[in-house]
């Protein structure tokens, strides 16, 4: 029987950081390590689009957070590692699924909703100012990416379930209409993690609200940023809530359980929050040690990172253009003679 895939894919609009890294890295590399997986990792290029109009972030973030996954141990050669925009079929199959998804429930999906929320608390006159239709499709365009190979298990943060969801919907919808194609995947949330990784404000990390903590910048960067995480004006002594804690929760996810254990007592005990600041700042950088320096060397050769996207493009579109060919004669978008 062949095995059950795992994909995930990360957008590239800015500098990875430890919540990519915690939230999709870490859980997808371990999957691949596992050997019980084959394993699709892309760098969602297309999806950036959305967010940054920058030409010269895009292609910086695409470098980076690709020389990140990379350094952080995935293979390339056991499992297929792509750039989004090389499978020109992602975007053809993402138009099939658009006349597949109920309107309704893309004005339900969280990103947009949150940009139309936003237009509201600004007394805005038009509430979808600003809000493009790439905004609003995007959950249609993740499909794509997913129902593309296949995939049964997709590793992301849980802020993303809404996501998985909406694409096993649409893929049902797929199915019933045009007959069994597609897989329905599930999401694939780090147990050990009850939520997405706070930022420095506690918000949820993400390059959206410039809160992130970078993953490979300098050791002095990583403590600078490490020190700006907020906290509340408890004193030395003074009990101390791992609940709401920003500090806490990014400790748990780097963290082993018995370590976690040791801080919430600490937290218990009144640690200062310098003193919690710089044994976090020690866990990740110990972590981080190793990979920063094969990060630092690929970042130093971005053709040796192109020729491997260009190896796994070939090796994606092997699916691709097959399940494609397929889905073009079920829709009826067929040879006349
Ligand atoms: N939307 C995801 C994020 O922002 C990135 C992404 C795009 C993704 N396509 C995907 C994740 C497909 C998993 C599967 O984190």
């Amino acid at each position: 029987m062949s095995k059950q895939r795992v994909l995930t894919g990360i957008t590239t609009s800015g500098a990875p950081h430890l919540g990519n890294y915690v939230g999709a890295i870490r859980p997808a590399v371990e999957a691949s390590l596992s050997g019980e997986f084959d394993s699709f990792f892309f760098l969602a290029d297309y999806h950036a689009l959305i967010k940054c109009q920058d030409p010269d972030v895009v292609h910086q973030s695409t470098l980076e957070i690709a020389a990140a996954w990379l350094a952080l141990g995935l293979d390339p050669t056991t499992v297929t590692f792509y750039r989004q925009s090389d499978i020109p079929e992602i975007p053809q199959l993402a138009w099939f699924l658009t006349c597949m998804t109920a309107k309704g429930m893309m004005n339900r999906a969280h990103a947009y909703k949150a940009s139309v929320d936003e237009n509201q608390r600004q007394s805005s006159a038009d509430l979808d100012q600003g809000i493009s239709m790439g905004l609003y499709s995007y959950p249609i365009l993740m499909a794509a990416d997913i129902l593309m190979f296949n995939a049964h298990h997709i590793p992301v943060g849980k802020d993303q379930i809404q996501h998985i969801e909406m694409c096993r919907d649409i893929a049902m919808r797929f199915n019933h209409t045009y007959g069994e194609h597609f897989v329905l995947p599930e999401a694939m949330v780090d147990e050990g993690e009850a939520k997405v990784l706070s930022g420095l404000d506690g918000r949820k990390m993400s390059k959206s609200y410039g809160n992130t903590i970078p993953l490979f910048s300098s050791e002095k960067k990583l403590k600078k940023h490490i020190n700006k995480i907020k906290t509340n004006l408890l004193e030395p002594g003074e009990r101390k809530n791992t609940e709401d804690s920003a500090v806490f929760q990014i400790w748990q996810a780097f963290a082993t359980a018995e370590q976690t254990a040791e801080m919430r007592d600490a937290f218990g005990n009144g640690i200062a929050w310098g003193e919690a600041k710089k044994q976090l700042f020690e866990l990740i950088n110990k972590q981080l040690e190793e990979p920063r320096e094969k990060y630092m060397d690929l970042i130093a050769n971005p053709g040796e990172v192109e020729a491997i996207l260009r190896q796994g493009a070939t090796k994606a579109r092997l699916h691709s253009t097959e399940l494609m060919m397929s889905l073009r004669q079920a829709v009826g978008l067929r040879r006349l003679g």
